[in-house]
């Protein structure tokens, strides 16, 4: 199987092929969407919430991102592996750098980190150090607290801007990858044409260079509730294995996301 690389995604963008990304957090289900047509999968702190029960990410801890990333490492050596760094993993430059090193000594292409303009010295010195980074913005999940619960973002003019330039600044600093979570279609499009580096969403309708969903949402059991934004593919096909393979072929023709799954 092919390696998927920093340079494959950034062609894939250039050549207008969808990248095809979903959570996983250990060998079997990474073994399994590598055979699927999956190019990315993120051990997300989304792991706090669908595999340890919590109401959010905050609980998640380096040690416990570096675990999973390890069992996900295991299952395939071709997947290209985002690992989260969690909450207050990178509140300096320095703190960043020594966290995303445990990820990336567990097994991570690339390390993830929630926020805009602020991580501008943090990125430079990751990628200094020779760890790839990828941005997150919009419904970042780690700030829940101060948006007062997990909300749409960008939908006004100042906040749309924000993030515009925000995205902007997190490639100029090094980032090679960004995902978008939860916010206007139109947005997302303005966003993933102003960069050249690969943009992934989730929530951010169909304009983006690749999707990517939390792996349970992906089989309808998050608790009980679907995600406007997500679709239960096993339910479609009625087993594991198909609906990880009509996900994956749905993104690369464009006819997942819907409109049904956008936000306006
Ligand atoms: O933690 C996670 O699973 C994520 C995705 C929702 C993008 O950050």
């Amino acid at each position: 199987m092919t390696k998927i690389t920093v340079s494959s995604l950034r062609k894939m963008k250039q050549a207008k092929e969808k990248i095809v990304a979903l959570t996983a957090y250990d060998a079997s289900f990474a073994k399994l969407f590598a055979d699927q047509g999956v190019e990315i999968v993120l051990v997300g702190d989304s792991l706090g919430m669908v595999l340890q029960g919590g109401e959010d990410t905050l609980s998640v801890t380096t040690d416990e991102i570096a675990y999973h990333t390890r069992c996900v490492r295991a299952g395939s050596k071709s997947l290209f592996v985002v690992a989260d760094m969690p909450f207050m993993s990178y509140s300096t430059p320095q703190q960043a750098c020594e966290n995303a090193a445990t990820l990336m000594r567990a097994g991570a292409n690339m390390v993830k980190l929630e926020g805009g303009e602020w991580l501008i010295e943090s990125i430079q010195k990751l990628t200094q150090q020779g760890i790839p980074v990828c941005g997150h913005l919009g419904l970042t999940p780690q700030s829940v607290h101060v948006f007062g619960g997990f909300k749409i973002q960008g939908r006004d003019n100042e906040q749309a801007q924000k993030m515009i330039a925000d995205a902007k600044a997190l490639e100029k600093a090094g980032a090679q990858l960004l995902v978008l979570e939860c916010i206007p279609s139109a947005l997302a499009k303005l966003i993933s044409d102003a960069v050249l580096i690969p943009v992934i969403g989730i929530g951010a309708g169909k304009e983006t260079d690749g999707q990517i969903l939390v792996m349970h949402d992906l089989v309808g059991i998050s608790a009980g509730y679907i995600p406007k934004f997500s679709k239960n593919f096993l339910a479609e096909t009625g087993n594991m294995v198909d609906a990880v393979k009509k996900y994956s072929d749905d993104v690369k023709s464009g006819s997942f996301p819907g409109p049904e799954h956008e936000f306006n």
